[in-house]
Order: structure tokens, then C-alpha cells, then sequence
């Protein structure tokens, strides 16, 4: 081993070896599906009422059913966990159910979503030389050989595209199926999910119907359940006594206007990682505004190129928040800092009505954010916040402010 290697062995293990806040940070992987999927029963419980005839007479029909909603509302988990559920109890009652979920922008032709079922039903199948609809037929011919069922979830359904070549357009022919083995048990049930239902428009009057009898909408999560969702996996993914209430209600509140958990999820990841980097005990707020910062990716110019009473204002929450160790700051904090801060660049001060305006002004930027206080202060407070931004990135950004 020459000195390099050395070198960068002991910094490996040197990093592999240090403390972690991480139990199995894989729990706010995206990819993973979660056992419990808090705040979605309502789309669990038609799920399922939809599907029980699969169960209670395999073959009587073919089902269909479209799911939707914004980025990040867990149409892809629910439908994962309620297909992975599904297998398992048609495999108690002797029914033999099969659950493939196929992702459309990976897959987007009719031939390559077929190719994707038949590698899991059957890996052995050939797939070289046959159009879609052949290898379709030799599917099906296993699939009645076998009394296989098949539960086939379509996923970002609008990236499938028609191919010059392959007769029907994919979802025309994967919906109407059924008809051409009239007489026969149905065996392909399909979930459609996507985020909006306009693509379904260009498609014939028909096929659309059979799509939009089940539509099962998935409404943005609130403030209040994103806030569930990162505290069960984050107590999963971290150990205990690393993440408190405040980091959990900061995140929640800076990704409730998206109602999007992922992107909550992702935050407190990287939060997470922030404090191991600094070998710090627990996640602290700090580190999920660092976190934001990268995910955001927020244009630092406009911080520079604010007014001065602006930028005095910003640095005098950015300093609070760091003396604090919080998430949130009063104004009362804010404008004693301000009038210090003032004081020592040789600045005049403006009045107390004009600091409103700045938070106005700051929170229309994104850089602020504000939310009324709760349990643990007397009557109602305005809370301010710093979004989109770290106190690190905003001291770095205005440290010429400072003599
Ligand atoms: N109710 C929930 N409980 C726990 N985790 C959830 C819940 N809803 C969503 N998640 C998690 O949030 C992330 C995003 O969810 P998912 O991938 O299902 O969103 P989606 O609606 O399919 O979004 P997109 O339209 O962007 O594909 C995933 O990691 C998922 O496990
Ligand atoms: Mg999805």
C-alpha cells in the first residue's frame, strides 16, 4: 500500500466509524413502503371495497380503478402496500394474486410494460421477436394455465406512449382486454395512478369511462399530518431521543404548503445528516434549515441585494434564532437585535411600525415565514421563521453588515 491508500483507508474508517443520530436511515428513503400509512385509511378502505370482489370470485371481473393526486400524497406507497397486502391474503384463501407495479416513465410503451409483467410472472419467457400483442397472448396462455391473477398497477400512467408499429394505444388495449376472451375468467385488474386526470382526455370515450368509474382522490397532507408521518418513521429511522417536537413542527410547517411528504421526509434525512456531520446529539433546527438550503436551492442575490433596513432586519432574526437555538423568534427579539445592530454600524433605526413591513417584505421573497404560536406562550404571539435559507448562509451572505 503506498501513502495514498493509506491515507484514504483512515479517512473511510475514520468516517464509517463515527457516531451516528441513525438507527436505518432507509425508513425516509423514498423508495421505501411503509407498514402503516397514517392519514390514508379513507383510500386504503375503497381500495379495498373496490378490490374484494377479486377475492370473493376471482375471475367474475375485471376491475379498474384510477388514483390521484399531487406529488409526494403517497399514491405510489398506498397502492405498494395495498397490492403487497392483497397477495398475501389471496394466497390464504388459496387464490394465486399476483401484484406488479410498473413505473410508466421507466417503461412508456405498451411492449415494455408487458416485458415488465412477464419478467415477474414468469422470468423465463422469451421477450425477442414478438410485438406487444404476442407476447401479451403468451403471457395470458400462462396465466389461464396457471389460474394466475393479475393486479397491475400502472404508474405516472400519462408517459405511456402510443408507438408507431403496436396497433392499439397501451392503455386502449390493456383495458379492454377482457373483451377479447369473452366467456372466460377476467385476470388482469388494473390501478391507474397519476397526477391529474387530463391526459385521460385524449383518449377514447370508452376507455376513459371504464378509467374514471373508481377515481380515488388523494387530497395534499395538512401541516398537522405531515407532522404524523415524519414522526413514525422518524422515530424509526432515528434513535431515540435525537429528534424533538420543534424539529418535527418546523418541518411539517415548511412543507405543508405542498402537502408533499417526501419532500418532508427528504428534508428530515438530510437534516439528520447535517447533525452527524457536526457529530451533534440530536437534529436541531439549524440543520433542517442547512437541509432546505440544498433542497431549495434558494437564489442567494436577492439576500444580498436587499435594501440595508432589510438586510439588518433578516440578520437581526438570523442572529436571534442562532443565540435561541429555536425555531421561531418574536418580533419583540427581532427588534431589539435590529436597534443593536443599528447602534454599532452607526445606523438610524427606523420606527417599530416599519419592521412589519420588512417581515412582509421578507416573507414575500420566501425568505421569512411566520405562524401564530401555541402551547407555551401567553396569548397569541407572531412566531417568525427563516425559510429556504440557513443562518450560516444568511451571516455569510451579509457578513460585510458587520464592523
Ligand atoms: N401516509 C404516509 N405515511 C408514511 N409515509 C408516507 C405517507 N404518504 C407518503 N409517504 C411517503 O412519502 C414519500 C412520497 O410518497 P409517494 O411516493 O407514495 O408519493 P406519490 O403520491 O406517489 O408522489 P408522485 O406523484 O411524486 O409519485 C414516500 O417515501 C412515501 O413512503
Ligand atoms: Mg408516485
Amino acid at each position: 500500500m503506498n501513502g495514498y491508500q493509506t491515507l484514504a483507508y483512515d479517512i473511510i474508517a475514520h468516517e464509517m466509524s463515527r457516531p451516528t443520530i441513525f438507527k436505518d436511515e432507509s425508513r425516509l428513503f423514498p423508495d421505501h413502503v411503509p407498514m402503516n400509512l397514517v392519514h390514508r385509511d379513507p383510500q386504503l378502505k375503497s381500495l379495498s371495497r373496490i378490490f374484494k370482489v377479486l377475492l370473493e370470485s376471482p375471475g367474475s371481473v375485471a376491475q379498474k380503478v384510477t388514483l390521484v393526486g399531487d406529488v409526494g400524497v403517497g399514491k405510489t406507497a398506498v397502492a405498494k402496500r395495498f397490492g403487497s397486502t392483497m397477495e398475501s391474503i389471496a394466497k390464504g384463501r388459496g387464490t394465486d394474486l399476483r401484484y406488479v407495479h410498473v413505473n410508466c416513465y421507466k417503461d412508456r410503451t405498451l411492449f415494455l410494460v408487458v416485458k415488465k409483467v412477464a419478467q415477474q410472472i414468469l422470468p423465463s419467457i422469451p421477450d425477442r421477436g414478438f410485438s406487444a400483442q404476442e407476447l401479451f397472448e403468451s403471457l395470458w396462455k400462462i396465466l389461464e394455465e396457471e389460474n394466475i391473477y393479475l393486479l397491475l398497477a400502472l404508474d405516472e400512467a400519462d408517459f405511456l406512449l402510443s408507438v408507431a408499429g403496436e396497433k392499439d394505444a397501451p392503455l386502449y388495449f390493456l383495458s379492454r382486454v377482457a373483451d377479447e376472451y369473452i366467456n372466460k375468467p377476467q385476470r388482469l385488474s388494473l390501478i391507474l395512478i397519476t397526477r391529474n386526470l387530463e391526459f385521460l382526455s385524449d383518449l377514447n370515450k370508452s376507455v376513459q369511462s371504464s378509467l374514471l368509474h373508481n377515481v380515488i382522490r388523494f387530497e395534499r397532507y395538512t401541516s398537522e399530518q405531515i407532522y404524523d408521518i415524519i414522526r413514525v418513521r422518524g422515530f424509526e429511522a432515528l434513535k431515540e431521543g435525537t429528534l424533538g417536537e420543534e424539529v418535527l413542527a418546523m418541518i411539517a410547517d415548511i412543507s405543508s404548503p405542498q402537502g408533499d411528504a417526501r419532500y418532508a421526509l427528504e428534508l428530515l434525512w438530510r437534516a439528520g445528516k447535517y447533525a452527524d456531520a457536526e457529530a451533534a446529539a440530536r437534529v436541531l433546527p439549524e440543520h433542517v434549515r442547512k437541509a432546505q438550503l440544498d433542497v431549495s436551492q434558494f437564489p442567494m442575490h436577492i439576500v444580498i441585494e436587499l435594501p440595508l433596513h432589510e438586510r439588518l432586519f433578516l440578520l437581526s432574526v438570523a442572529k436571534v434564532l442562532k443565540r435561541n437555538r429555536s425555531a421561531y423568534v418574536t418580533m419583540g427579539e427581532v427588534e431589539s437585535t435590529y436597534r443593536l445592530l443599528c447602534e454599532t454600524n452607526k445606523i438610524e433605526p427606523r420606527k417599530h411600525t416599519q419592521s412589519w413591513e420588512y417581515l412582509q417584505t421578507l416573507k414575500n421573497l420566501g425568505i421569512l415565514y411566520t405562524k401564530i404560536s401555541g402551547a407555551g406562550f401567553r396569548g397569541k404571539t407572531t412566531l417568525i421563521g427563516l425559510l429556504n435559507l440557513s443562518i450560516e448562509a444568511v451571516e455569510k451572505g451579509l457578513s460585510k453588515l458587520e464592523g
